[in-house]
């Protein structure tokens, strides 16, 4: 497969940036053209329709196709005996995968199809919460190909926050395992699963895909075996002539899926993204970014629980022919060498990791590369968190050996994929920073009053809010259910323009470099977790009065969680309280929202009018002892002096 759209130069990047901004229809439309479509954009349709005051964003309406026919159909002609993923088990003793495409077609028709004999039809939603098995990607196609909304749901969380996602998503149908392997444990999934369901009267099936084999209970007429379903799926299709099951017809902007994040408030939303305008932005940004060639191995270590693996294991790498490893482990288990281990093994060519994962692999010096032949390397990316330099420097030296060009890729769940990054060998790097935006991209940074930034640091880099002017095909259409929140969160703070939530700096050549977050939401190693979803999980536990939560500086996870507890309750010694409240906050959320520390207080600094000062919290938690800024207008400023002689 070759890519039309592939920028080649400098040069061509600063030509197709021009064009895409001065004639963004154009532009992308013949983006389009190097896809398969059930039916084009025809000469009068409205290929842009937008404005951010609803807001509407439309791109190809009216034109109609399925995605899945661009990741899987097209390619069968060329590539149907070349490996499309590349499955690499937690336990390294056991077999590799190999999943052709031709295989790949084979069993997304047979999920297709297995979904349709359990009830499944276009606009369903299905949730799927499974680990890292080609499975779990099957079943995201398979969703697709019938045209049901798939929402998958990262193994970590509890079954408290399934049961939530469950009902804002009003979703009917679950796709689960037994049990996840995770370097040493497993992970009893169904049984998540079915503390979630607990009291649910809305789901009508649960498809259960064995992979651990630990015991799980199957209630009659709701839970069913996947292996025996895809089976009975197989014989159908067998007999019904060509193995196929047509892809259903999607109209571009119909939603392809939900991903949940976390945003300021206590809820997570539902980020809804829409099938053609999605699938250019990942290909496109897939192909161009990392500069991917035909033939190249493409190793991504994100979870598809997450958008980095929805858009750069799956979507993205798939649409392009290409071929994606998709790892079931963890980067230390059985030891720290297991990336470079999957490097050598499996001849990888493209590395895109995230910085957490980078500076734990630096502690562990060079012994885990003995050995390893890593030459195959040409491309490394990061993503999730701004990157430290010096772990730039060591991801540079130490594996990519000065020869691999960077490519630090700033994007969100909201954006589908990579907004700013330079390009693999085409654009130039720069440590720490995310450089230019991709063409259609037209960033800006703005101050409090949502006037374009002028006001230069120290350094003499303009520093400000970023946002983005106008659509790019794969901005997020609306959160799933709530159309107001969407607004509210996304467009209302700045008029006409997208706010990312995120800080910048931008150079005298137009380089940007992401600061982190200005909103109330953490980022802790590349996971985004709101502070007042901790929040409303401590003060579920019987004990708490209230809490407050900030990020301060962590070397390993970037951001770590510092929470502020009023306590009341009677058990237990100060120890023994902190772990009834981390174990109640696994229970809400999951573990990946354990506070790091919990430090018990008599009161909050809060203003007369009862507002949190969570910006003197925030300087303790960082170690700030002297410099608190202005305490006056606090209810009880004494409390500040307590809270600073008992910070831990
Ligand atoms: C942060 C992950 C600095 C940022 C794809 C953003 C980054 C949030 C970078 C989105 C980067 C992502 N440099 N910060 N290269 N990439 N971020 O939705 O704060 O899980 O708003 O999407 O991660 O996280 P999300």
């Amino acid at each position: 497969m070759s890519y039309p759209f592939q920028i080649q130069s400098l040069d061509q990047y600063k030509q197709d940036y021009q064009r895409s901004i001065e004639k963004p229809e154009e532009f992308w439309l013949s983006v389009a053209d190097s896809f398969f479509w059930k039916k084009k954009c025809q000469a009068g349709d409205k290929v842009l329709d937008w404005n951010f005051t609803e807001p509407k964003v439309e791109w190809f309406k009216g034109a109609k196709l399925n995605i899945t026919e661009n990741c899987i159909d097209r390619h069968l002609d060329k590539l149907a005996d070349k490996p499309a993923i590349i499955w690499e088990p937690n336990n390294p003793e056991e077999r590799v995968r190999v999943v052709t495409y031709k295989r790949l077609h084979k069993r997304v028709c047979q999920v297709a199809q297995m979904l349709k004999n359990n009830g499944v039809k276009k606009g369903d939603r299905v949730c799927i919460y499974m680990g890292m098995v080609p499975e779990l990607a099957y079943a995201v196609l398979g969703c697709a190909r019938i045209g049901a909304i798939h929402s998958v749901i990262f193994g970590g969380f509890s079954a408290q926050s399934i049961a939530d996602r469950l009902d804002d998503a009003n979703a009917e149908f679950i796709i689960t395992c037994d049990g996840a392997y995770r370097g040493a444990k497993d992970i009893p999934l169904k049984s998540v699963i079915d503390d979630a369901l607990i009291g649910n009267k809305k789901i009508k099936k649960v498809i259960v895909y064995t992979r651990t084999r630990t015991p799980v209970s199957m209630i009659k007429g709701r839970d069913v075996w996947w292996e025996d379903e895809m089976l009975h799926a197989e014989d159908q299709l067998e007999h019904s002539g060509e193995f196929n099951f047509p892809a259903e017809e999607m109209d571009a902007e119909d939603p392809l899926f939900i991903l949940y994040t976390s945003g300021s408030t206590g809820k997570p939303k539902g980020v809804v993204h829409s099938c053609a305008g999605y699938m250019l932005w990942t290909t496109y940004t897939f192909v161009n970014v990392f500069q991917y060639k035909q033939g190249d191995i493409h190793f991504c270590t994100a979870d598809i629980g997450w958008i980095t693996g929805h858009s750069y294991i799956v979507y993205g790498p798939l649409s392009a022919g290409g071929t994606s490893v998709m790892f079931e482990g963890i980067p230390t288990w059985p030891d720290a060498g297991r990336f470079w281990d999957i490097v050598d093994k499996h001849k990888v060519n493209i590395l895109y990791t995230a910085p957490t994962a980078i500076r734990s692999l630096m502690s562990f010096g060079s012994a885990p590369f003995e050995g390893k032949d890593l030459s195959t390397l040409k491309v490394l990316g990061t993503v999730g968190e701004p990157i430290n330099e010096e772990a730039w420097h060591w991801y540079d030296e130490q594996v990519g050996k000065k020869r691999c060009p960077i490519v630090d890729t700033w994007w969100q769940t909201e954006t589908g994929g990579v907004l700013i990054s330079n390009m693999a060998g085409i654009t130039p790097s720069k440590p720490g920073w995310a450089t230019l935006p991709m063409p259609g991209v037209q960033p800006l940074l703005v101050d409090e009053n949502g006037k374009e930034a002028t006001e230069k640091n120290e350094d003499g880099f303009i520093k400000g809010n970023l946002c983005i002017k106008a659509p790019w095909p794969s901005i997020l259409r609306t959160t799933y259910g709530d159309h107001e929140r969407c607004r509210q969160n996304y467009f209302a703070t700045y008029e006409n323009l997208y706010f990312t939530g995120d800080g910048a700096l931008k150079d005298e050549h137009g380089n940007y470099r992401i600061t982190g977050r200005v909103d109330d939401v953490l980022n802790v190693s590349g996971h985004r977790i709101g502070t007042a979803e901790v929040e409303n999980a401590i003060n579920m536990h019987a004990g708490v009065v209230e809490s407050a939560v900030v990020g301060y500086p962590h070397d390993l996870k970037g951001q770590g969680i510092y929470a502020y507890v009023i306590y009341n309750g009677t058990h237990g010694d100060e120890e023994m309280r902190r772990k009834d409240i981390l174990q109640t906050v696994t229970r809400v959320i999951g573990p990946i929202a354990k506070p790091d520390k919990i430090q018990f207080v008599s009161g909050l600094p809060k203003t007369r009018s009862g507002k949190i000062m969570r910006r003197i919290l925030r300087k303790i938690a960082e170690g700030e002892t002297q410099n608190l800024g202005d305490t006056t207008t606090l209810l009880d400023p004494g409390i500040v002096e307590e809270i600073r002689s008992g910070k831990i």
